[in-house]
């Protein structure tokens, strides 16, 4: 495995996230259904979620530190998901309990492993500004802040503009894309999309072909990279001031890419702010993305950090 090389401290690397917790409802069907359509899935499953959380799981899985902030509800599942984040050795105590219900999502995934996904905020629409304010000295001490788009928009640049004032990495993943978001308020130094959100994002689906007006758009967004990822393609990096990456995937037969992203951006994150350079962080994720496919649930799969080496040899090409 490549060496790290940006930073050499002693200390595990501390990881911040700002973002989501839900509840996830999943179902299997055979075909999604079509409006006005109601099918039978064969069971319900509950598993826990959100992007926020995922990605906080798949940093903490890399070795990092790992503060999360958000919000649960007052209600039995979330209570049980601040322990279970415990369990797996993420700092809750900036999640908050606010009144009504934890998030949930509803997911339906088919037979070719195509999903559909409702998402009810429920206490992810109550994380304010004020929780980030107080979370302070936790951003202003990590190593690297990761933010998506399940919380709202307030929360985050807060945070952002935390970590910008001290020099901190922050990674973006805007997802769900939200047209709004006030890019020129902040400064990202890496942006993860899918092709779907390179498009929403750009305007124009990133290409290695485009590659010069992809870096115009990162100049307009105060952003220093873009990686797009492309399901079984190579991941893309545009890096806004220097080179164009094509990162090899791993091939995998995929039972349920719910989460895939998700660890994609967590096992990143972490890598990056471990003081891995970008290449290699990204090789890390692809093997953590596509990893995560082979299981159900968005956080079960996610893999730790010698899974992640183990694979890398595997990578395509
Ligand atoms: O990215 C996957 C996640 O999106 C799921 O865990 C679900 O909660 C939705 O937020």
């Amino acid at each position: 495995m490549k060496k790290a090389t940006r930073s050499k401290s002693k200390r595990a690397s501390r990881v911040v996230v700002v973002g989501s917790l839900n509840l996830d409802y999943f179902t299997r069907v055979e075909s999604l259904p079509r409006p006005g359509e109601t099918i039978a899935a064969d069971r319900l499953t509950r598993f826990r979620g959100g992007k926020g959380a995922n990605q906080a799981i798949a940093a903490s899985r890399q070795g990092c530190e790992v503060t999360l902030i958000g919000a649960v509800g007052t209600d039995e599942g979330g209570g049980a998901y601040r322990r279970a984040l415990e369990e797996e050795g993420i700092q809750t105590d900036h999640i908050r309990t606010a009144p009504g219900e934890t998030g949930a999502a509803f997911i339906t995934v088919d037979r070719d492993g195509e999903n559909m996904i409702v998402v009810a905020a429920g206490a992810n629409g109550e994380v304010r500004r004020a929780d980030v304010t107080r979370a302070a000295a936790a951003i202003e001490s990590c190593d690297l802040l990761l933010l998506q788009f399940e919380v709202p928009a307030t929360a985050l640049v807060e945070a952002a503009r935390i970590a910008n004032q001290c020099g901190i990495p922050v990674v973006i993943n805007p997802s769900p894309y939200l047209p709004t978001f006030p890019w020129q308020e902040i400064s990202a130094d890496v942006i993860i999309v899918n092709e779907s959100e390179a498009i929403e994002l750009l305007g124009f689906p990133a290409t290695p072909a485009v590659a010069k007006e992809v870096r115009e758009r990162l100049f307009e967004l105060r952003a220093g990279t873009l990686v797009v990822t492309r399901g079984s393609e190579e991941t893309l990096a545009f890096v806004r001031d220097g080179d164009l990456y094509e990162i090899p995937v791993l091939s995998v037969v995929p039972i349920d890419t719910v989460g895939a992203g998700d660890a994609f951006a967590g096992c990143f994150a972490a890598r990056y702010a471990q003081g891995h350079e970008l290449e290699p962080a990204l090789r890390a994720a692809n093997c953590a993305g596509a990893l995560t496919t082979l299981g159900a649930g968005a956080q079960d799969p996610i893999p730790d950090r010698d899974q992640v080496d183990r694979h890398l040899q595997f990578l395509d090409s």
